[in-house]
Order: structure tokens, then C-alpha cells, then sequence
């Protein structure tokens, strides 16, 4: 079969794409360990006070140096556990992070950090991360939700 030069060259820089970006996507899924945050967990949005996790909602620790932070998020207020909303984390935790909402989608971003997610209702958020760097970070949502979507916000202090 006859084939134009130029069809040769785009199916050989096709296929050469093609086998980087699966190298790159596999070298990052099984050695490097990155996935996409989970969403199989999933809870009744309308009993999220009742639900064993989110019914006292605060930093917990469940370990040496790791600690479990449940946020329960609602339009437009991220609880925390007090009332001042301020969550108090030694540098160098580890901090398993749930979050859920009782309502609509909110999202869920700590600036400065990677912790970046999506909450939906019906579904548990989670993510991992450690806090290496002392100071004070803003938990802010960054997925419109309404009237008081600027108004969303806590404040983690990762202290020495
Ligand atoms: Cu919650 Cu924007």
C-alpha cells in the first residue's frame, strides 16, 4: 500500500504521543502513586448529622503525629467543630481530611497546600496531606454556590 510521506511522518509522531503520554500517565499512577481523589464513599446528604463521622465534626487524633479533620460543609459555612472556626494542626501531621456536604456543591481548598476538592452531596470527600510548613492557611470554597459563596471560609493554623 502506497502511503503519502507526510501521512507517514503524523502517524509516527501519533503514535510516538500516544506511547509518551501512556509512559507519563503509568509512571504516575503505579510509582508515583498519584489518583484522583475518591468518590465511592457515598452517605445520605439529608443525614449528614447523623452520620458516625460527620456527627462531631473537629480534628481527632488517631495516631502518632496523624489526625483525622472532619469538616461538614453547608452553604455557606464550613463546620469545623467551634465556633470560631479554627483548626489547630502541629507542623509535620499527617492529616487525613473528610469533608461532605448537607446540601450543594461546594468546594473545598486550602491555599497554599495541595488539598484541592470537589464536594458533593451524597459523597465523602477525602484527602491526605502533610502539613510541613508552619502558618496560618485559608480554607476557602472555590465552586460558586450561591449568595454567600464569598462568605465561606475557616482558617487552619499549622503551629510549631
Ligand atoms: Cu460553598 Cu462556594
Amino acid at each position: 500500500m502506497e502511503m503519502h510521506k507526510f501521512e507517514k511522518i503524523w502517524l509516527t509522531f501519533g503514535s510516538i504521543a500516544l506511547i509518551a503520554f501512556l509512559i507519563v500517565l503509568g509512571v504516575s499512577a503505579f510509582y508515583l502513586g498519584n489518583q484522583p481523589p475518591s468518590c465511592a464513599v457515598t452517605l445520605d446528604p439529608k443525614k449528614v448529622d447523623e452520620h458516625q463521622l460527620f456527627k462531631e465534626p473537629g480534628l481527632t487524633e488517631v495516631g502518632e503525629n496523624e489526625y483525622q479533620l472532619t469538616i461538614v460543609s453547608s452553604a455557606f459555612d464550613y463546620n469545623v467543630g467551634n465556633p470560631e472556626k479554627v483548626v489547630e494542626i502541629p507542623k509535620g501531621a499527617t492529616v487525613h481530611i473528610s469533608t461532605t456536604t448537607k446540601d450543594v456543591i461546594h468546594g473545598f481548598e486550602i491555599a497554599g497546600t495541595n488539598v484541592n476538592m470537589m464536594v458533593e452531596p451524597g459523597y465523602i470527600s477525602t484527602y491526605t496531606n502533610t502539613f510541613d510548613k508552619a502558618g496560618t492557611y485559608t480554607l476557602v470554597c472555590n465552586e460558586y454556590c450561591g449568595v454567600g459563596h464569598h462568605l465561606m471560609q475557616a482558617t487552619i493554623e499549622v503551629v510549631d
